[in-house]
C-alpha cells in the first residue's frame, strides 16, 4: 500500500517540462470562469505534456488528455486516473521496494546512458542506471503477472520518470548530456511518486494520438490547445524518457543516443505546417469554447492566431491575454530570459456561419456579402454553379455538395483551381522560394518585372499558375490583368505575402479540397444544358454602369456592354422558364447612372430586388432573385 509520502520517498513535484504551463493555471481558470461554462463539461487537454493543466481541472471537469509522445501518456494516465491505486495485490510496498540499496540490473539503460562498459554517453551513473533498468523490468513483470492494474502500472511508470529526472546529468532537457558530473546526478536515485490524488471528477481518457488525427472524432465542450512553439521537437528533447516509458530496445543513433524512428516528429514544429494545423483543428473541433496558449517567441504570429480564431469563432468573444512568463532556466548559462505567454479565447460559431474566404483579392469579389446571400438562397437545390466564379468567394461557401465553378478567363479559373491541385505546404514553400528567389518586396519594380517576364515566356513554354499567384500578390491592388496577348500585364503594387492572405490561402485551399467542385472556363450560354430545377446559378457578372477593369474589354478578354447584358439577361429568363433558380448581383444606379435595361427586365418579369446596403452613398449592391 503506498502512502501520501513513503518511508523513503518525498512527493515528486512535477519534472520542469518545456512550456509547462502551471505558473499560468490561473489565468486559464480566469478565462473560464469568465464565460461560465458549467461544472461537469468535458474538457480536452490536446497537447497535455505532462498533464499539469488537465490534472488542475479534474475535479471540476471530465478531462480528456492527449499527447502523441508515449512518456506524456504515461504521465496523464497516472495524474489523471489513480484513485484507484492501492497496491493491494502486491505484497510489498514498491516504494519501499525501489528505494531498497541493493537493486539493480545491466539492461538497456546501464548499457547506452551510462558510462558502464564502453558506452561514453553520461546520461546516468552506472549505479543509477541499473537502478532504472531493475525497476522499469519490475515494473513490466508485476504487470505480466496480472499483480498490479493498468492504473498501478501508469502510476509507477510516472513515479519512474519523476524520479529520473531529479537524477539526470542533463541542463533541463534530454537533448543533450553534461560532460562533467553534476552534483545531483551521482547521488543514489530515491524512487518518488507522483502526485497522488483521489479526488477526481469521473474516470478521464487518455489518448496518445497527434491531434490532427484525432480531432474530428473527440467529442468536447473545452479545447485547450498548448502547442510547441520552437522548432525544437519534443521527441528529441526528451527521447530518453520515451525510451523509458516504452522500454522497447529501439534502434538508436549519434552521440546523444536518439531514437532512430522518424515518425515522431511534430508538425507543430514546423514553419507552414503548423498554421495548416492549426487552421484544420479548430475549424474541426467540436469544442463550443477553444482556448490556446502560445508564445510570443513562437512560430505562428498573433496576426495569423487572430485571423483562424475570428474566421471559425464570434469576434465579439475573442479575449487575449499577455503574460509575462519565465523561460525555462538554462543550467549552464543560468540565464533565465523572460518573454511573454499569449492565451487567447472565442467562442465557436455554428458551420454556417462561418466565411471563407478568396486568397485572390479580386475586384468587385463578393467576401463581405456572404451572409447576406446566403440569408437569400432558395430553401432547396442540389447544384450550385458559380457562374462568373472570380475569385470564388461565393461558391467556396455553399453548402450544397455539387459546386460547378466558371470564369470565361481561364487563367483565373487554372488560379482557383490550383489551390485545390498543390499541397498547400508546398505551394507556402514554392511562395517563400520565389520571394527570395527574385527579392520581391513592396514596390520593387525590377525583381517584380523579371519575375512577370519569367511567367510570361517560360522556357518550356509552360506557364506556371503557382508563379501567377506570387505576381498577383506583388501587383498593382493585386489585380488580375492581362493583355491582347494574354500576357499578364500588373505592374508592381504596394502589397505581397502576409500572415493575413497565407490565413485565406489555408483555409480556402482546405475547404476547395473538402469539397467536389466541377472548373469550366466557358461562357455562361455553356451551361443551357445543364441547368434543371434543381439547379441555383448565382451569377456575379462585371456591371454595365460601374468600371472594373476587367470590364473594358482591353484585358485579353472580351468586354462587358449592352449586347452581353441583354445576352445574360436572356439566358436568366431561359432559366426561369425551366424551372431553376437564379440569383444575380448587381447595382441599379451609381454615380447618377441608371441601368435602365435591368430595371425594365426586372419590372416586366416581375423578379425580386433584395437591396445589400441602403445606406451606403457609393454603390448600392442588390440582387435580384426569381424566387
Ligand atoms: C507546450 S507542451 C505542453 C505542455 C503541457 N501543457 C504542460 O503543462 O505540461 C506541447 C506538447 O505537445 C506535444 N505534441 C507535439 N505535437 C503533437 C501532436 N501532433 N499531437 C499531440 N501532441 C503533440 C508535445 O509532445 C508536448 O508535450
Amino acid at each position: 500500500m503506498i502512502q501520501s509520502s513513503s518511508s523513503n520517498g518525498e512527493i515528486g513535484d512535477v519534472m520542469r517540462y518545456l512550456g509547462n504551463k502551471d505558473s499560468i493555471l490561473n489565468e486559464i481558470n480566469a478565462f473560464i470562469k469568465e464565460v461560465n461554462i458549467p461544472e461537469g463539461s468535458v474538457f480536452f487537454d490536446a497537447f497535455s505534456g505532462t498533464s499539469s493543466v488537465g490534472s488542475f481541472f479534474k475535479e471540476k471537469y471530465q478531462i480528456i488528455a492527449n499527447d502523441y509522445l508515449y512518456f506524456s501518456f504515461v504521465y496523464s494516465h497516472a495524474k489523471l486516473n489513480s484513485a484507484n491505486v492501492d497496491f493491494k495485490k502486491l505484497n510489498v510496498d514498491p516504494f519501499i521496494e525501489f528505494n531498497r540499496d541493493d537493486i539493480g540490473i545491466v539492461g538497456f539503460i546501464t548499457e547506452n546512458y551510462s558510462p558502464y562498459n564502453q558506452c561514453k554517453r553520461m546520461y546516468f551513473s552506472v549505479e543509477n542506471a541499473k537502478k532504472i533498468d531493475y525497476i522499469r523490468s519490475k515494473i513490466e513483470e508485476w504487470k505480466r503477472e496480472q499483480m498490479i492494474s493498468d492504473d498501478e502500472y501508469f502510476f509507477l511508470g510516472a513515479s519512474l520518470l519523476e524520479s529520473i529526472s531529479k537524477v539526470a546529468n542533463i541542463a533541463g532537457v534530454y537533448g543533450a548530456y553534461l560532460k562533467k558530473w553534476d552534483p545531483r546526478a551521482i547521488k543514489p536515485m530515491t524512487f518518488i511518486q507522483i502526485e497522488h490524488t483521489r479526488s477526481q471528477k469521473c474516470r478521464n481518457v487518455v489518448y496518445n494520438k497527434k491531434l490532427e488525427d484525432i480531432i474530428d472524432d473527440v467529442e468536447c465542450d473545452i479545447l485547450y490547445l498548448d502547442p510547441p512553439y520552437t522548432k525544437n521537437q519534443y521527441s528529441v528533447q526528451y527521447h530518453l524518457l520515451e525510451t523509458i516509458a516504452k522500454y522497447d530496445s529501439p534502434r538508436i543513433k549519434g552521440i546523444t543516443g536518439a531514437r532512430e524512428s522518424i515518425d515522431s516528429t511534430s508538425d507543430w514544429s514546423r514553419e507552414g505546417k503548423v498554421e495548416i494545423l492549426l487552421d484544420k483543428i479548430v475549424s474541426k473541433t467540436k469544442a463550443k469554447h477553444i482556448i490556446l496558449s502560445y508564445s510570443t517567441s513562437g512560430i505562428m504570429s498573433k496576426e495569423y492566431i487572430e485571423s483562424v480564431l475570428k474566421r471559425y469563432g464570434k469576434e465579439e468573444t475573442l479575449r487575449f491575454k499577455k503574460i509575462p512568463y519565465k523561460k525555462y532556466r538554462n543550467h549552464q548559462t543560468k540565464d533565465e530570459d523572460e518573454h511573454f505567454e499569449y492565451l487567447f479565447y472565442v467562442e465557436k460559431k455554428s458551420e454556417d456561419d462561418v466565411v471563407y474566404t478568396s486568397p485572390l483579392n479580386y475586384m468587385g469579389g463578393k467576401s463581405k456579402m456572404i451572409p447576406f446571400l446566403k440569408r437569400n438562397e432558395p430553401k432547396e437545390y442540389k447544384k450550385f454553379i458559380d457562374i462568373f466564379g472570380g475569385g470564388f468567394n461565393v461558391g467556396i461557401n455553399t453548402s450544397c455538395k455539387h459546386v460547378v465553378y466558371n470564369d470565361i478567363n481561364f487563367r483565373v479559373k487554372q488560379l482557383i483551381e490550383m489551390f485545390g491541385n498543390v499541397d498547400t505546404f508546398d505551394l507556402y514553400k514554392y511562395i517563400l522560394k520565389e520571394i527570395k528567389r527574385y527579392n520581391l518586396t513592396k514596390n520593387n519594380k525590377e525583381s517584380y518585372l523579371k519575375a512577370r517576364s519569367d511567367y510570361n515566356h517560360p522556357e518550356p513554354p509552360l506557364r506556371d499558375s503557382k508563379l501567377l499567384y506570387v505576381l498577383v500578390l506583388f501587383g498593382f491592388q493585386q489585380q488580375i490583368r492581362f493583355n491582347s496577348s494574354l500576357e499578364f500585364n500588373n505592374p508592381v503594387g504596394e502589397s505581397g505575402f502576409n500572415d493575413k492572405i497565407m490565413e485565406k490561402m489555408i483555409s480556402f485551399s482546405r475547404r476547395l479540397n473538402e469539397k467536389s467542385i466541377i472548373f469550366h472556363s466557358n461562357d455562361f450560354e455553356f451551361f443551357r444544358d445543364q441547368i434543371d430545377s434543381d439547379t441555383f446559378v448565382y451569377c456575379d457578372p462585371p456591371y454595365l454602369i460601374t468600371l472594373g477593369s476587367y470590364n473594358d474589354g482591353k484585358r485579353g478578354f472580351n468586354g462587358w456592354n449592352e449586347k452581353e447584358e441583354k445576352r445574360l439577361l436572356s439566358f436568366l429568363k431561359e432559366i426561369d422558364e425551366k424551372g431553376g433558380k437564379f440569383m444575380l448581383s448587381n447595382v441599379l444606379t451609381h454615380k447618377g447612372r441608371e441601368n435602365t435595361l435591368l430595371l425594365e427586365w426586372i419590372k416586366k418579369n416581375n423578379f425580386r430586388v433584395v437591396e445589400f446596403n441602403k445606406e451606403s452613398k457609393i454603390r448600392k449592391e442588390i440582387i435580384v432573385l426569381n424566387y
